[in-house]
């Protein structure tokens, strides 16, 4: 009888020897490539650029299994529009003589694959020819919207077309429109400054008197602090008045879930900005356009997570207020395998 158990500890033992030494050569393997952010592509990935297109597509079957497993569980199906909604045709891109839909999530390297779109489309030869004002001009890029077509054209293309979107880690996302929409705030876009920040603040601002933390950025920006965006985001409810009263301008913060309907649209291959080299090579094969038309230099290093950025910007966030805003984005997390940042939530 002791013989058996010391048999059964011995097999422990070495069960979790291996465990470890396995963990180990993964995490090897997959070094440099997903950081601590995304689950579902750190598996089977090797990190060598070269990965062949076999291996890359076992990466979109996983991501794909993940979230329509996902997408099952009764807690997100609230989240999904079904028949998908105008507002989701409206963000879908049309290209007709390649028979491809491009679902437009922005703050992801979104104008890249714009101009790789226009230029399948004919409108220019090249995507260095595409000035910058013309990419986001719908009446003259030549880029429809999956919206302007009727019923029967939408569910013709829905059904048949080559289907794609890129995401990256939502938090990330959210820090990144941010910036670029509340702090560098564009002034070819006055409405952020002038509309959106002033209503944000006076909602959801805690103290009105209270100016002592605003630093330098602020003071070039539109005056919207991380704090009140955070507070704004995370307010599942509250937050539906003021955002049907800003419009389109939205886009930036929704979800993926809201901007794309992934749960009602089967999207052939879901991109991670994160391995953005990798996908974007395995987009192109896929659609079959990969000797037509080039996605444009990514320079190394730009597309990858950065943990010390997202822990700097959630330094002044309380834990409730981030975890108001994980449980408002919680479905773009899980539905694409990306980790709750337990860092910043608990
Ligand atoms: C989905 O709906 C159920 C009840 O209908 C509700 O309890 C739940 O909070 C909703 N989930 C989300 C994420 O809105
Ligand atoms: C990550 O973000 C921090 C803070 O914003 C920055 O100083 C650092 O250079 C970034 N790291 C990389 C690899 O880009």
């Amino acid at each position: 009888m002791r013989h058996h158990w010391l048999l059964l500890g011995a097999c422990g033992w070495v069960l979790l020897i291996l465990m470890f030494v396995t963990k180990y050569i993964n995490f090897r393997a997959t070094d440099g490539i997903c950081q601590q952010s995304c689950v579902s592509c750190c598996v089977q990935v090797s990190s060598a650029p070269s990965s062949t297109s076999q291996q890359w597509q076992s990466v979109i079957d996983q991501r794909n299994r993940l979230l329509s497993s996902v997408c099952k569980e009764q807690d997100l199906r609230n989240l999904t529009h079904n028949p998908v909604s105008k507002f989701v045709l409206d963000r879908i891109f049309v290209s007709d003589s390649h028979k491809i839909l491009f679902c437009q999530t922005p703050k992801v390297g979104n104008t890249q694959w714009k101009k790789v779109l226009i230029v399948l489309n004919g409108a220019f030869p090249s995507v260095e020819e595409i000035p910058e004002n013309i990419v986001h001009n719908h009446e003259k890029n030549g880029l429809p919207r999956l919206s302007s077509y009727s019923p029967l054209e939408v569910t013709h293309r829905l059904d048949s077309y080559f289907k794609f979107l890129i995401v990256r880690d939502p938090f990330e996302r959210l820090i990144s429109a941010f910036k670029d929409k509340f702090v560098l705030n564009p002034r070819f876009e006055p409405w952020y400054k002038l509309d959106i920040a002033p209503a944000i603040i006076r909602k959801y601002r805690r103290f009105h008197s209270d100016r002592g933390h605003q630093g330098p950025e602020e003071e070039r920006g539109t005056g919207l602090r991380f704090d009140d965006y955070v507070r704004y985001l995370g307010d599942a409810e509250g937050r539906h008045r003021l955002d049907r009263q800003f419009g389109a301008h939205i886009i930036h913060w929704l979800s993926y879930v809201e901007l794309c309907a992934p749960c009602d649209i089967t999207y052939d291959v879901i991109g991670h900005h994160e391995t953005l080299e990798q996908d974007a090579a395995h987009i192109l094969r896929a659609a079959g356009i990969e000797g037509l038309v080039t996605y444009p230099h990514i320079p190394p290093g730009i597309t990858m997570y950065n943990r010390t950025k997202v822990q700097s910007y959630f330094n002044s966030i309380s834990k409730r207020d981030a975890r108001k805003l994980y449980a408002r984005y919680q479905g773009d997390f899980r539905l694409f395998g990306y980790q709750r940042p337990g860092f910043i939530l608990d």
